[in-house]
């Protein structure tokens, strides 16, 4: 080849490069995505934006990690690639639809016959509706684990319509809710597949309101400054499914689209807390029990005997130690006072509580994951009472997941988990995006 055709490749080359580079949109395959993941302080509420239709459109998203699926208000949709998905198409059946819409009034976005039906929930307000299915695009940004990329987009990404009432409940102005449960429409899973990439997410929570935290899509280094490389060192536990679906699903004996462990006990200071029922720690054969991890409840949620067995204990080991305890301040009834109380790296130095995990391993909770400072200076233990008969016996609440990294694999549905990442010097708000 000669000097000056290589000149004129290289020159082509430049000319497409920029041209495909154009408006910060490109098409390539990236190695992985992010999406910032922001903390509402006035609801506790967790929130994503992504951006939907053409012209792309930044929505708020609430973030739901057991959500089936994305959905959004469709009240004045305008988008040129929106179409809906048919009844009995592949798409239809990887959502597992059961029912059929149809329409009778001007065709638009959430409007028209012959579409696949779906249930959108909103688990804030606990209610579902019917949604029509459709596809737009859907553009996120890309990521090589260490900062962020250009935004790609992905054509025909499925989500549901629903009508505006069923935002009501959610933070601020999020137009609908993105949902990270393990289905094959939820956006791990559309995600993964598009870019045929390991079908592997991983979230981080942020505790500040002010710093968001970051969920990646696809495989590691997930790093956060200053240079950790937060997708080593994790302790993985199996993911288990329950046969039984955990939403305010219209239909009955699918499967819950969200994420359960093996929790077999606790225990506080390495002493096991005694007197738990083993029934309720396990999922029975109608989806009932056992512990499920959840980004729309703030505290950890137990149920009664559950929690009477763990504060108890907690009270024991705490003024052991030293600490008083003080009136309770809602929603939390074990506080203490929080003077003469140590801080560590990972919190005020309270009783660890262990959740005791299949062959001996344990997640540990320390004191800036299981206690709550209230503006009166108390110290609160950061769980609630969930009830006597509650549908999950343990529900892992925000609080006790915010700056540790919980990778969810769904090929070999297993979970790996960090230790709180105040130990290593950084934070889930640690992302240079
Ligand atoms: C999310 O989008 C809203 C507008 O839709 C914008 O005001 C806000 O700054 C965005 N937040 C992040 C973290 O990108
Ligand atoms: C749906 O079909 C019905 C009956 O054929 C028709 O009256 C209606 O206009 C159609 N609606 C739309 C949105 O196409
Ligand atoms: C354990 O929980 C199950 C399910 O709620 C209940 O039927 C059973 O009576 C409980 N056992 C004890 C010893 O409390």
């Amino acid at each position: 080849m000669s000097s000056s055709c290589k000149y004129i490749l290289a020159f082509l080359f430049l000319w497409l490069w920029s041209h495909c580079a154009q408006g910060d949109t490109v098409s390539f395959r990236p190695k992985a995505l992010v999406a910032p993941i922001v903390k509402d302080p006035s609801t506790l509420q967790y929130y994503t934006n992504l951006s939907l239709k053409t012209h792309l459109r930044s929505e708020r998203l609430a973030f739901h990690l057991g959500g089936s699926f994305l959905w959004i208000d469709c009240d004045n949709y305008v988008s040129s690639t929106y179409r809906p998905v048919r009844c009995r198409s592949a798409q239809c059946s990887a959502a597992r639809s059961r029912a059929c819409g149809s329409c009778f009034a001007t065709p638009r976005p959430g409007c028209s016959n012959d579409t696949c039906g779906v249930s959108p929930y909103n688990p804030f307000i606990r209610t579902s509706t019917g949604g029509d299915l459709l596809e737009d695009v859907l553009a996120i940004r890309s990521t090589d684990g260490k900062t962020q990329g250009p935004q790609v987009t992905v054509p025909h990404f499925l989500f549901s319509c629903a009508p505006a009432f069923l935002t009501e409940g959610l933070t601020g102005s999020a137009s609908g809710l993105a949902g990270f449960g393990r289905g094959k429409i939820g956006l791990p899973e559309q995600l993964a597949a598009k870019f045929s990439f390991r079908r592997k997410f991983a979230v981080c929570l942020s505790g500040s309101s002010t710093s968001p935290g970051i969920v990646f899509f696809g495989p590691g280094p997930y790093v956060l400054q200053p240079d950790k490389d937060v997708s080593q060192g994790l302790i993985y536990t199996p993911l288990l499914l329950n046969p039984v679906s955990t939403a305010g699903s219209y239909f009955l004996g699918e499967p819950s689209d969200e994420y359960f462990i093996g929790v077999k006990g606790i225990n506080i200071v390495e002493k096991p807390v005694t007197g738990l029922n083993s029934t309720l720690l396990n999922i029975d054969s109608e989806g009932n029990g056992g512990t499920k991890i959840s980004t729309v409840v703030p505290y950890t949620m137990l149920q009664t005997s559950i929690y009477k067995a763990v504060t108890s204990a907690f009270e024991r080991e705490a003024t052991g130690m030293g600490m008083k305890r003080v009136a309770g301040v809602k929603p939390f009834e074990v506080c203490f006072s929080s003077k003469g109380v140590p801080s560590t790296r990972v919190g005020p130095a309270v009783p660890t509580i262990d959740l005791l995990l299949d062959n001996g391993k344990f997640w540990s909770v320390f004191g800036a994951n299981s206690m709550v400072a209230t503006s009166n200076g108390a110290l609160c233990l950061g769980f609630v009472d969930g009830g006597v008969s509650p549908r999950t016996s343990i529900v892992i609440g925000a609080h006790q997941i915010e700056d540790h990294l919980l990778e969810f694999d769904l090929a070999y549905y297993s979970l790996g988990f960090s230790s709180s990442l105040l130990f290593r010097q950084t934070t889930c708000a640690n992302f240079k995006f």
